[in-house]
């Protein structure tokens, strides 16, 4: 569908500051609309013998629309529309006339000029019309409420055509201003409260406010109800401002609990200050959400760190146990389990530090990594290197892939370099980065090192971990190995990860273990490599 700019643009010679306005008219004219009971359309003329164009509408959320159409794009001339050129070409409000039919419903169309301000604040020429057509087939003897909003619609129809009306924006107000029929108060030039609707009772009643707002000073009346007095001054003084005819920016006011946000307008026709609109909306509920949505992200990050400091105290008790038991074998296996268990902590601690449930994951490979080596039972020195980043992952990724890439590290460092003796003993712990005691078997001038290296492409995280050892020993079949290590490795890929993991000799002598592993909840087809 073409945008207000666009059709502007194709069929009318408006300059840009002309178009400007209109989209700033067509930003605030919900307003207009509601207390109006009527739809608008703006016209702006395509030509000099009276046909116009309508580039925005809005229907009004009080009343029944006179289109159940859309009425954007359509292009009227002849008599039919004779009001649009009146108001277009002698600059004034037309509302005299007898109700039009549109299809089965009666309307009453008005219209209104829109003139821009020069840039000396003079008013400028007529760049368009608003139209205003009120369906009349529900149209009864008005209420209290609705002759307020009338009254008050007009005021602002004359200011449209003043070129007073839509006030400045102010940046970055973002929650949405209320409207009316979130609560209205209209004030005379003085600051009393004439009018109040039904809803701007309710809402002040919330701040603590019981009696009838009609007749109250409202400034003096956000004075005394906000609980923080700066607060009130500064709402105090928005309804001053706009008695004189500013636009301040919207409030809120704070009182017992409650949170209402306040929109203060001039009302000026015709030049004149004589009193302001104010609308008011309950945002008590909204506020308490926002608040609500602070603590649940602190609780999540609060839980992380319980899980992590709980599988210390596991890994603490199993390294205790480890040092009591006798059996080698046995002891390898506890203190593999404390390995296997810290890694996971790992991963808690670092999501217990960032505000989402996702982990910049380079971080915790390299911790993994460094870790690996020194606790691995080799008497070389083994290098560790990782090429490439893996960036931010979900915490569901990240989890399950700590554990598998502590498996294929610790294999690398482990089977890639064995003790020369292969006994059970266990060696002193070497530190990462020596230069080392003892050459792999294979070729004594190679330097041991284990590579991880991560790419992203097309959704899929690729990651490879390659040693230059001794290789993988001959026959041998994933599938089939019985140890607990590689077993955890496929089940946490195939199952969790929803990857594939491929155990191969590297190209240039030692092991490569190539891991892939979709990024997307619902990966798209395509899991084979580039
Ligand atoms: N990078 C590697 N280089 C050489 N051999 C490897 C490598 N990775 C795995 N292997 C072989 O695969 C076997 C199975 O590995 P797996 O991790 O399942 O068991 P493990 O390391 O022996 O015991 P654990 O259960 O403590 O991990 C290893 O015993 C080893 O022979
Ligand atoms: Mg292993």
């Amino acid at each position: 569908m073409s945008t207000l700019r666009d059709l502007a643009e194709e069929h009318t010679h408006l300059r840009p500051a002309d178009i400007d306005h209109l989209h700033r008219i067509a930003g605030d004219w919900q307003l207009l609309s509601d207390l109006s009971f009527a739809d608008l359309l703006l016209w702006v003329p395509v030509d000099a013998e009276g046909t116009f164009l309508c580039v925005a509408q809005v229907r009004p959320t009080t009343a029944p629309t006179a289109y159940q159409d859309d009425q954007v794009g359509r292009i009227v001339g002849g008599p039919e529309v004779a009001h649009l050129g009146v108001a277009y070409s002698q600059g004034r409000i037309w509302r005299e006339g007898d109700p039009v039919w549109y299809g089965d419903v009666p309307a009453r169309h008005e219209a209104i000029p829109v003139r821009l301000r020069t840039a000396e604040g003079e008013a400028g020429e007529v760049i368009a019309v608003v139209g205003r057509d009120t369906n009349l087939s529900t149209a009864r003897t008005p209420s209290q409420l609705e002759l307020n909003y009338l009254t008050t619609a007009d005021d602002l129809a004359q200011m449209i055509a003043d070129g007073t009306f839509p006030p400045p924006r102010h940046p970055g107000e973002t929650t949405s201003a209320p409207r009316v029929g979130d609560g209205l108060v209209r004030l005379d030039a003085g600051g009393k409260v004439t009018y109040a609707s039904p809803n701007a009772q309710s809402a002040y009643r919330r701040l603590g406010y019981a009696s009838h707002l009609v007749g109250e000073d409202l400034a003096a009346l956000h004075r005394r109800l906000a609980g923080d007095p700066l607060d009130g001054t500064e709402a105090a003084n928005g309804i001053l401002a706009a008695l004189r005819g500013e636009a301040p920016p919207r409030r809120e006011i704070d009182a017992r609990g409650a949170t209402m946000l306040t929109r203060a307008l001039p009302l000026m026709p015709a030049g004149v200050p004589i009193g302001a609109l104010v609308l008011v909306r309950d945002i008590t509920e909204v506020r308490r959400r926002d608040r609500a949505l602070i603590t649940k992200d602190a609780t999540i990050r609060e839980i992380h760190h319980r899980v992590k400091n709980n599988l210390q105290t596991v890994a603490a008790l199993l390294r205790l146990q480890a040092r009591r038991v006798a059996m080698p074998e046995a002891r390898v296996a506890l203190e593999e389990s404390v390995r296997r268990v810290a890694s996971i902590a790992l991963v808690h601690e670092t999501l217990s530090m960032s505000s989402d449930e996702a982990v910049e994951f380079d971080g915790i490979v390299d911790r993994v990594a460094s870790a690996a080596t020194e606790v691995a039972a080799t008497e070389v020195s083994v290098g560790m290197r990782r090429r490439g980043s893996f960036g931010v992952l979900p915490a569901e990724i990240a989890t399950s892939l700590v554990m598998v890439l502590n498996e294929l590290l610790l294999n690398a460092v482990e089977h890639g370099f064995p003790p020369a003796d292969e006994a059970e003993e266990t060696s002193a712990p070497t530190a990462a980065g020596m230069v080392p005691a003892v050459a792999p078997e294979s070729d004594p001038s190679v330097r041991p090192e284990v590579v991880v290296s991560a790419h992203r492409f097309r959704k899929m995280l690729h990651v490879t971990v390659t040693d230059n050892g001794r290789g993988l020993p001959p026959g041998f079949d994933a599938e089939q190995a019985s140890r607990l290590g590689l077993q955890i490795v496929r089940a946490l890929v195939t199952g969790e990860l929803r990857g594939t993991i491929e155990l191969r000799a590297g190209a240039t002598g030692g092991t490569e273990a190539v891991l892939v592993v979709p990024l997307a909840r619902n990966a798209p087809d395509g899991r084979s490599q580039p």
